[in-house]
């Protein structure tokens, strides 16, 4: 049984207190058979997550390298980013700092990408790769990535990249059945782990696009992991206590199971929806692009958007405050990883108790 969740951030997310304690265990070689033992438990589970018969491996680092690590690895050129936020921009700015030359789509702040939109970009010019966030964290939406992928997949060769950061363990991603090249996520999100391991599948059909793309880098190298990978361990030392935690993890994920956890999660989205819609509070984000694990929201009248987050702090609770473009004028709730029904309700209902005093201070 785990403590009640007060903590509700969009990433870092609440993390279990058994995943907590593995982390203290004794250091290993990381070439040792005990080692080889730990990796071959996480290789045989990590593709369940991922939902794929291809390779699946981590990365010790954060998120943000494997979105570099994606491009200098599958890219010579030609990449198309789909730009609807902080993150999906960040990973714009990595292809131009890479030197590639990289073309985007921008959609507003708050909607979702919609696939006859990237369709007609397709048409106009060949791309190597398209690269796309699933879920904007900093706005809250949710881009249809299965859509998204069979409309890359039917309009040419283009590699499909994704950003599963703040979905993956929390929403559908379908690497196989929808026919993802690289899907990337720090474990820090929906799979309610401490941050500083990022996870990624590598299709086939990308391994073979990366043999033929010059200067990718060593730590950067997909294929390097790939080989490591294949031979049972890590390119290089790895934040072991993690590797200890995300073991740990990976059985509760894998005992809830991904359809059960997607379910979870698609009802937490409910209940904060329906919470918002009673008392008047607007979603910053469209209906339609709405995520399954954060919740971006204007505040309730008469309220700043930072003073309601401060004001929950004092009390013991943590909510996200807007990021970006929409620092000031929201607040996000984090409803990801191991949250239950009930720490959301309790959540929700001292956000109830808290805005009265938001609107007199
Ligand atoms: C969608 C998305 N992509 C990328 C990142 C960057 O992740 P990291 O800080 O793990 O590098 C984040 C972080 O919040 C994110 O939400």
């Amino acid at each position: 049984m785990n403590e009640p969740i007060r903590f509700f951030l969009p990433g870092p997310s609440y993390v279990p207190m058994d995943v907590r304690q593995a982390m203290t265990q004794p250091m290993m070689g990381h070439r040792s058979a005990a080692f080889k033992e730990l990796y071959a438990k996480i290789a045989a589970r990590l593709p369940q997550v991922l939902r794929t018969r291809g390779d699946a491996m981590f990365a010790s680092a954060s998120s943000t390298l494997l979105m570099e690590a994606a491009i200098a690895s599958l890219v010579r050129q030609d990449v198309l980013h789909v730009v609807n936020g902080a993150f999906s921009k960040r990973w714009f700015d990595i292809s131009k700092a890479l030197g590639k030359s990289p073309d985007k789509i921008e959609v507003p702040l708050g909607q979702a990408l919609q696939p006859d939109t990237l369709r007609a970009a397709l048409r106009r010019k060949r791309y190597e790769a398209v690269a796309v966030v699933h879920n904007e964290t900093s706005t809250g939406v949710m881009n249809p990535l299965a859509e998204i992928s069979r409309a890359v997949h039917e309009e040419g060769d283009a590699l499909v990249l994704v950003d599963t950061v703040s979905s993956l363990g929390g929403a559908p991603v379908e690497v196989d059945e929808w026919g993802l090249d690289v899907a990337l996520a720090g474990v820090q999100k929906a799979l309610a782990l401490p941050p500083g391991l990022a996870v990624f599948s590598l299709s086939e059909r990308a391994a073979e696009r990366a043999a033929q793309v010059p200067h990718r880098g060593y730590y950067t190298d997909l294929l390097l992991y790939r080989s490591k990978h294949r031979e049972g361990g890590t390119i290089t030392t790895p934040a072991l206590p993690l590797v200890y935690a995300l073991d740990v993890q990976l059985d509760r994920i894998l005992a809830e199971g991904m359809e059960a956890r997607w379910a979870r999660h698609r009802r937490l989205q409910q209940r904060t929806t329906a919470w918002a819609a009673e008392r008047g509070i607007e979603y910053a984000t469209a209906p339609d692009a709405r995520s399954l694990t954060v919740s971006c929201l204007k505040p309730p009248a008469g309220v700043q958007a930072p003073d309601l987050v401060k004001q929950l702090a004092k009390q013991g609770w943590t909510v996200g405050g807007g990021y970006g473009d929409w620092k000031a004028s929201t607040f996000r709730i984090g409803h990801m990883g191991e949250v239950q029904d009930a720490d959301l309700d309790a959540l929700l209902r001292t956000i109830d108790e808290v805005v009265p005093s938001c609107i007199a201070s």
